[in-house]
């Protein structure tokens, strides 16, 4: 029996550790091994049976499978030389990445693994929290075919309501899911915009919100509930939805490589800039929806509406 590991328990990795576990535990089959930097946040876990492990070269060595969910490039990069250098044996090991980071990182992740005959997945996600929570996310995966069908059944209606599959070549997932999120950006950039316009005009947040999630959809509608609810600027101290310097590093992303490709995306300009005057303004405790924020500004209006959080940075 092969044991999965799992390092990041983030918003979303915890979510999803937590579908696995469960679903390993019916299957009566090994409990997930799981780590993270702040291991205090596997507590949930380890009460479902998981099993910690502060050392990340030790939770690979000890695993067959190992998923990695966290905030960025660097961290993806560092967890894998660590597994690189320990000196371990890494032959058949397959490492599956759910997070969102560039395809040139996926490449060179690709490359040097597999001169330890070890296979890489990229397997990217799509949808927050409350959609981990629930296991319903869409991935998109790409890898080696033989450590997909391997990987599959651990997210088909388990993690995932749907895996898109990209082919062999791991770079494409990771492309999908940059494209993607140059629509979740903008998507939230034109729902601030809405809600500032119907705030200032006297129509109110609450028709422009049921407007919202009839026509154009409950990721939509969701997205209007963040700003609605305060959580674009949650309590100083908590973890965002979908932190902003996450969405920013997207953003980055995709403008660099659009720039590579003489493709312009001047909404998703829009849109950064605004997120990174929220975060000036107000620091790294805010949701990446808190453009918001800024454009309330811009019409005169605080930062903060009436649920958020009222200050600090
Ligand atoms: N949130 C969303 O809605 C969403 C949706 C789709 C995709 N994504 C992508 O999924 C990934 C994870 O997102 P998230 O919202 O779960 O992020 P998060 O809540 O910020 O969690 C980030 C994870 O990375 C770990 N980490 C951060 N810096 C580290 C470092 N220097 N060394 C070691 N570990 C470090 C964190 O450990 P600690 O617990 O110790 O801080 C945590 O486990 C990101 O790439 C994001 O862009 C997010």
């Amino acid at each position: 029996m092969t044991r999965i590991g799992w390092y990041g328990l983030g918003s979303m990795g915890l979510a999803m550790a937590t579908n696995l576990q469960r679903h390993l535990a019916t299957k009566n089959a090994l409990n997930l091994v799981y780590s993270n930097r702040t291991m205090a946040r596997g507590d949930p876990l380890k009460s479902l049976g998981a099993t910690p492990e502060s050392d990340f070269q030790k939770l690979v060595a000890q695993c067959g499978i190992i998923f990695t969910m966290v905030s960025n490039d660097s961290v993806l990069q560092h967890l894998v030389s660590s597994a690189l250098s320990s000196g371990q044996s890494l032959r058949d090991k397959i490492f599956v990445d759910c997070s969102t980071v560039h395809p040139e990182t996926v490449g060179l992740t690709v490359a040097k693994l597999k001169e330890k005959q070890a296979s890489f997945l990229a397997a990217p996600v799509f949808g927050g929290n409350p959609i981990a929570v629930d296991g319903k996310l869409v991935f998109a995966i790409a890898g080696p075919q033989k450590a997909s069908q391997v990987v599959k059944p651990l997210i088909q209606d388990v993690m995932g309501r749907k895996v898109i599959d990209c082919g062999e070549d791991a770079t494409k997932s990771s492309l999908l899911k940059i494209a993607g999120n140059i629509v979740t950006v903008n998507m939230m950039e034109a729902v601030g915009e809405a809600q500032v316009f119907a705030e200032q005009t006297g129509l109110g947040t609450g028709p422009m919100e049921e407007l919202i999630g009839e026509a154009f959809g409950p990721v939509a509608g969701g997205y209007s509930k963040r700003l609605t609810t305060g959580v674009y600027a949650p309590p100083l101290g908590s973890r965002p939805g979908f932190g902003v310097s996450l969405a920013i590093k997207d953003a980055n992303h995709a403008m660099a490589m659009a720039k590579d490709h003489k493709v312009e995306l001047p909404g998703l300009e829009v849109a950064q800039e605004n997120m990174v005057a929220a975060r000036e303004y107000a620091g790294e405790c805010l949701d990446s929806s808190s453009m918001y924020g800024v454009l309330r500004q811009m019409a005169g209006l605080e930062f903060w509406n009436e649920k958020s959080r009222k200050g600090g940075s």
